[in-house]
């Protein structure tokens, strides 16, 4: 199957990355290298990209994509959680800039094997990276009723989440959940009638909660922020595009913390808590697709970009 993804927001991260010739990038999301090629065209013979990614098929598709600027990438199959050691590994310190354009690809969601798609029978998977063992099966069939509803709720705020897990709980009695199509039936049971009427797809909000569970996805952009605004030089930026809630909120929170770090009580005359500020979100408010885009694209939908900016204090 052949890897097609078109990049969201293309013009907009590379203005957002604002990029020297012979500076070091980082994408930590690789995919199709749709990103990544953009800016290795905008990059001098001194220039360097690091492009990350979980998937082998991306991998693969990446590093095709950006064989006439072979001499310039590393490519790196790994999670982008492991950034550290990924550039200690490589001797770098510091990069110049870092891209992490989130959530699947149009490849992962449309190759039906892969088992992210409601819109196709398939056995549960949704694993990013398929070397790991745990998959959505696995947290179908053995998470507790409890676990179920939480991960339900918190990661798709879908207000049934309680009865579609005693949904599932009730149906893996009789038999266990293999499928992506079972799966999708006994949600679509635990929604009212007239919500079913309405909501054409009342399974969307499940799978995603199943595939933010599975591939971590919350906690490791959690954990990462910081250390990718601490790898960066000074002017540097990192440019974070989501595609929900949930992401966009972590951004959002992370950048101002970086911002403003300062815990004193907002009576004190000075900063006494020594936190420094590292910097400057650059999008007050996100950076959303044209109209164009969206005529063009669906998946850009619900994209929103936000960009940090690093200011080194002397
Ligand atoms: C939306 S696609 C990126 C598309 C890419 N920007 C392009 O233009 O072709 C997201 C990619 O990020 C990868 N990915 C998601 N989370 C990741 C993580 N934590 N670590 C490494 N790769 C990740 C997925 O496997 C997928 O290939």
């Amino acid at each position: 199957m052949e890897f097609k993804h078109k990049s969201v927001l293309l013009d907009e991260v590379i203005e957002g990355l604002d990029i020297k010739p012979d500076g070091i990038y980082v994408d930590g999301t690789l995919g199709g290298g749709g990103h990544s090629l953009e800016i290795c065209k905008r990059l001098s013979d001194k220039g360097r990209l690091i492009g990350i990614d979980q998937d082998r098929k991306a991998i693969e598709a990446a590093t095709l994509r950006l064989k006439d600027h072979i001499d310039k990438v590393t490519i790196v199959k790994s999670n982008y959680e492991n950034i550290e050691k990924i550039l200690k590994d490589l001797d770098i310190d510091k990069v110049d800039g870092i891209l992490l354009d989130l959530g699947v690809s149009s490849y992962q969601l449309d190759n039906r094997e892969r088992g992210f798609s409601y819109l196709e029978d398939s056995k549960l998977d949704m694993r990013m990276d398929t070397d790991s063992t745990k998959t959505a099966k696995d947290i179908v069939n053995e998470y507790s009723e409890m676990e179920l509803f939480r991960m339900i709720r918190d990661y798709s705020e879908d207000r049934f989440a309680k009865n579609i897990a005693k949904h599932i709980v009730n149906e893996r009695k009789i038999k266990e959940i293999e499928t992506t199509f079972e799966l999708k039936e006994i949600i679509y049971h635990a929604i009212p009638l007239k919500v079913r009427k309405t909501d054409s797809h009342p399974e969307k909000r499940t799978f995603q909660a199943i595939r933010i569970e599975l591939n971590r996805e919350l906690d490791v952009l959690e954990n990462s922020i910081d250390k990718m605004i601490d790898l960066l030089n000074d002017k540097g930026r990192l440019n974070i595009i989501t595609f929900h809630s949930l992401e966009d909120r972590i951004v959002k929170v992370r950048f101002k913390k970086n911002e403003n770090p300062c815990t004193c009580p907002p009576d004190f005359p000075v900063c006494v808590c020594g936190n420094v500020s590292k910097g400057k979100v650059i999008t007050r408010k996100p950076i959303l697709p044209s109209d164009e885009e969206l005529k063009e694209n669906s998946r850009s939908k619900s994209a929103k970009l936000r960009i940090f900016e690093k200011h080194v204090k002397e």
